[in-house]
């Protein structure tokens, strides 16, 4: 058994999810009002105790099990919720070796010795006369006491060593000194304060733990006007999100983040009720950082300061660069990286702009609404460098089409989505006034798609694996997957020809397959790696040790022997035909629910109407796919 499935045995799920849901007992199972969607009226959303899982037949249509209600309710991913419950079932995680518990000692010292920054930064700036006059500052900036303290917001004095002398009294040396990055080694010898006479702004990564700090200057002439710390084993820059930790939970409500560029401004759009913001700190956009966000929310604004981002001078070529003192980043906008990224990890970006010379910031503290406004403006990238080379042009001069032309067409040949792609080339093709058959013309060769292998006409077959597992088919198809991720492709197209969904991750029951599979879409969505090295990357150490469980089960296989290829294809099918025999259950358990309120009540007679439809859309799906599999189940 699994960690997780013990962590799943021992936890009662009515009892988590009865603490914040009232559940009435209904049968064997419970239903109550989905804590998901505003209701009031239907009970929606049942749970049931003998397969650990639960489901909300209303609006969301979702379910699944008690880590993916807590990773729902929380905000929290798989790994935060797989600690939680691991401690709450008394369950140990992996023990860890002797080297690992050693780095992991380092780092949790390190992160106590930043708290302890943390914290004198603070007192230096609510309990001393220099820290007055910066809290003046700060408040003559609109930043209220809530912020302020929310925010951890404090100030490093002007000193050599104050920092230094505060923290080896308290029992750190040294080296952890600077390994934090809040102490510098001289050259020759000797040790002083890295921030000096700054505001200094606490980074933390997104489950809250200590990584850096960010320091602004308090003295306009002080350079550079932000100094953060130095990449240290705990602040890789290119990762952490600034006010990642304090958004997620908005980002998940609002089904939406929203990316600006400075410390500041993420502190006042909290302030102000927008707590969906973050910011990259200075370096420009990484994949990483945008795979980060995803996690909590595919859908993206980047609000660009109109200056850099949307002179037409800098955006030829379509990269922007921006040159100050300190700043290690190149391109701050870069449209055709977006693009790319935006495919390749399925996300929504979009771009607002920002009125000349002024910040979100600025923007909030004078008026709160200004910013909703702005953000129901925004763009798609395409759209908005479209845009921004058409602004003041003459657009009947032929020059100048092909040259816009030239410009956006390949931008646009990077769109993932045909349809996307197909509609910016029409809407490009009216806004040039030219023929879309003209532009078809001008644009790049596409790329060539990777070409797969012919399977060799042999046939053997030593039998497939039966794993003697929880549940075997999710296990084996997992394997598979695992092993020959670019398998999916033609397991999705089989499915499609049978006029059924491609395999998602709710083919799988448990949160924990559920994450592997979606790792191994993810795999595919991105061309940096090699899709296996890519899923190893991404998943956390416990589903490691059960990815490479079913990796073994199925290492013996030939997948390109047909016969293989045959019962591959078959697990699937049994496997959609198990997730649809399941939502059949859930859907009677649900009918049964709902006929038995007495009432007249027109909403309920329509979910019953709904809920009797779906059953027969199911059953009709499964009727296909019995025919399936009773014959021959050609790849
Ligand atoms: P800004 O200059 O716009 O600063 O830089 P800001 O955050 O709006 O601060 P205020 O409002 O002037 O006080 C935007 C971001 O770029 C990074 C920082 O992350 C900053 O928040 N930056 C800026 C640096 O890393 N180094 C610099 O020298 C300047
Ligand atoms: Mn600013």
């Amino acid at each position: 058994m699994s960690v997780i499935d013990e962590i799943k045995d021992r936890i009662d799920i009515v009892e988590v999810i009865g603490e914040s849901v009232k559940l009435r007992k209904s049968g064997k199972n419970f239903s109550g009002f989905c804590p998901f969607h505003p209701n009031t009226r239907t009970p929606a959303f049942a749970v049931f105790p003998d397969s650990g899982t639960w489901r909300c037949f209303g609006a969301c249509n979702e379910g699944g099990d008690v880590f993916s209600f807590l990773m729902k309710k929380e905000g929290w991913d798989f790994s935060e919720t797989l600690r939680y419950l691991s401690k709450r079932a008394g369950v140990e995680l992996r023990p860890r070796g002797p080297e690992e518990r050693a780095v992991e000692e380092a780092h949790h010292r390190l992160r106590e010795l930043m708290e302890e920054g943390v914290t004198y930064y603070r007192h230096r700036l609510l309990h001393t006369s220099e820290g007055s006059t910066v809290l003046e500052y700060l408040r003559s900036r609109h930043l209220s006491n809530e912020a302020l303290e929310t925010f951890e917001i404090g100030y490093a004095p002007k000193a050599w060593d104050a920092t230094l002398s505060h923290l080896l009294n308290k029992g750190y040396n040294e080296g952890e000194l600077v390994d934090t990055g809040m102490v510098t080694e001289r050259e020759g010898g000797g040790f002083y304060d890295r921030f000096r006479h700054r505001i200094m702004i606490p980074i933390r990564d997104a489950r809250g733990r200590m990584v850096g700090f960010g320091a602004r200057v308090v003295d306009p002439k002080d350079v550079p006007k932000f100094l953060n710390s130095p990449q240290t084993p705990l602040f890789d820059k290119g990762r952490i999100l600034y006010g990642l930790d304090k958004a997620r939970k908005a980002i998940r409500e609002a089904d939406q983040a929203v990316i600006v560029e400075g410390y500041m401004d993420v502190i006042a759009l909290h302030q102000a009720g927008f707590a969906n913001a973050v910011s990259p700190m200075g370096t420009a956009l990484s994949e990483n950082q945008l795979r980060l966000l995803k996690r909590y929310s595919r859908r993206m604004i980047l609000a660009l300061d109109a200056d850099v981002a949307g002179s037409q001078a800098t955006l030829r070529g379509l990269t922007v660069a921006r040159e100050t003192l300190d700043r290690e980043l190149d391109p701050v906008f870069d449209a055709r990286g977006l693009v790319r990224h935006e495919g390749r990890i399925d996300a929504d970006i979009r771009v607002i702009t920002l009125p000349e010379g002024v910040d979100p910031d600025e923007v909030v503290s004078e008026d709160p609404s200004a910013w909703s406004v702005m953000l129901g403006q925004a763009q798609t990238v395409v759209d908005y460098v479209l845009e921004v080379l058409t602004r003041d042009q003459d657009l009947e001069d032929p020059k100048g089409k092909a040259e816009i032309a030239q410009q956006v067409l390949p931008l646009i040949e990077d769109v993932a989505d045909p349809v996307e792609r197909e509609a910016y080339r029409q809407n490009l093709a009216r806004k040039l006034k030219v023929d879309e058959r003209a532009l078809l013309s001008l644009r790049p060769k596409p790329p060539r798609r990777r070409t797969r292998q012919a399977l060799p006409a042999e046939v053997s077959l030593e039998g497939l694996v039966s794993p003697k597992a929880e549940s075997p088919v999710e296990r084996f198809c997992l394997g598979v997957l695992l092993r020959d991720p670019e398998l999916l492709y033609r397991i999705d197209r089989r499915l499609q020809a049978l006029d059924l969904a491609r395999v998602s991750p709710q083919d799988f029951t448990g949160t924990d397959h559920q994450v592997i599979f979606h790792a191994v879409r993810e795999a595919l969505a991105q061309d940096e790696d090699e899709p296996i090295h890519h899923w190893r990357n991404q998943l956390d150490p416990t589903l490691i040790t059960l990815a490479d469980a079913f990796l073994a089960d199925v290492v013996e296989l030939d997948f390109r022997l047909p016969k293989v290829l045959e019962g591959i294809m078959a697990n699937f099918l049994r496997l959609r035909k198990r997730r649809l025999e399941l939502a059949l259950t859930h859907l009677r358990f649900q009918l049964q629910a709902v006929q038995e309120i007495e009432t007249t009540d027109k909403e309920l007679h329509e979910d019953l109407w709904h809920h009797t439809r779906e059953v027969q859309r199911i059953a009709s799906e499964k009727e296909r796919l019995d025919r399936a599999l009773a014959g021959p189940s050609g790849l």
